[in-house]
């Protein structure tokens, strides 16, 4: 059907952020891994969803709790993605794995984490897609850590004309906002470095 490299190719070329799932199992272990498959779903009630290889070491261990929770990393975060990321590892190895209101490991320092309730399991082909009420959040500001095309990346906002005057890259005149000497210089260069 698909050719399978291409068709992976084509979903890594949408942006997402990074998190860490994690869980116990029955014996009280701390589980997680790496997912850029969060998504949210709904607001009222709160609701969020990823999905698990069905490959995955620590599918019992989602399939079987209560409670789960994402962290959403931060971008200085990246060793923690690698970290979880590898299959088979104790990943909590060093960490303290203190638990979150909902009962699941808490991962500190990220962006955003979401204490959930295990609601739904869906299935979803070679994955398991689950979906959980949100029971508790918490938020710092942070900048996050992006995914793109197989590769780490850090967040670039687009400047505003705003911005772009501060920076003495555009000025306004009779016309409108027009670009300055530093400006016009700046997109000559950038034009010749995409050439190249
Ligand atoms: C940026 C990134 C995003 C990932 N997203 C997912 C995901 O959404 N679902 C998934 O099953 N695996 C995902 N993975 C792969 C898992 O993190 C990896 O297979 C992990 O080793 C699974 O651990 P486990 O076998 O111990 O469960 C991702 C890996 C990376 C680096």
């Amino acid at each position: 059907m698909f050719d399978a490299h291409a068709f992976r190719d084509a979903l890594g070329t949408f942006v997402t952020g990074v998190t860490i799932v994690t869980a116990r199992d029955e014996q009280g272990q701390p589980f997680g891994l790496t997912a850029n498959s969060f998504n949210s779903v709904s607001l009222d009630p709160p609701m969020v969803l990823w999905s698990l290889s069905l490959q995955s070491r620590t599918l019992p261990v989602f399939r079987d709790a209560e409670n789960w929770a994402v962290h959403v990393l931060a971008a200085d975060q990246q060793d923690m993605s690698d970290r979880f990321a590898q299959s088979g590892e104790d990943k909590f190895a060093g960490l303290t794995a203190l638990d979150g209101p909902e009962g699941a490991p808490l991962i500190e320092g990220c962006a955003a984490r979401f204490g959930c309730r295990a609601r739904f399991e869906y299935e979803g082909g070679d994955h398991a897609i689950f979906l959980g009420e949100v029971v508790d959040f918490d938020r710092r500001e942070a900048e996050p850590l992006i995914y793109h095309c197989g590769r780490y990346g850090r967040v670039m906002q687009a400047p505003s004309a705003q911005d772009l005057e501060r920076q003495g890259l555009a000025e306004r005149g009779s016309g409108g906002l027009g670009l300055t000497a530093a400006g016009s210089d700046l997109l000559a260069a950038l034009q010749a470095l995409a050439k190249s």
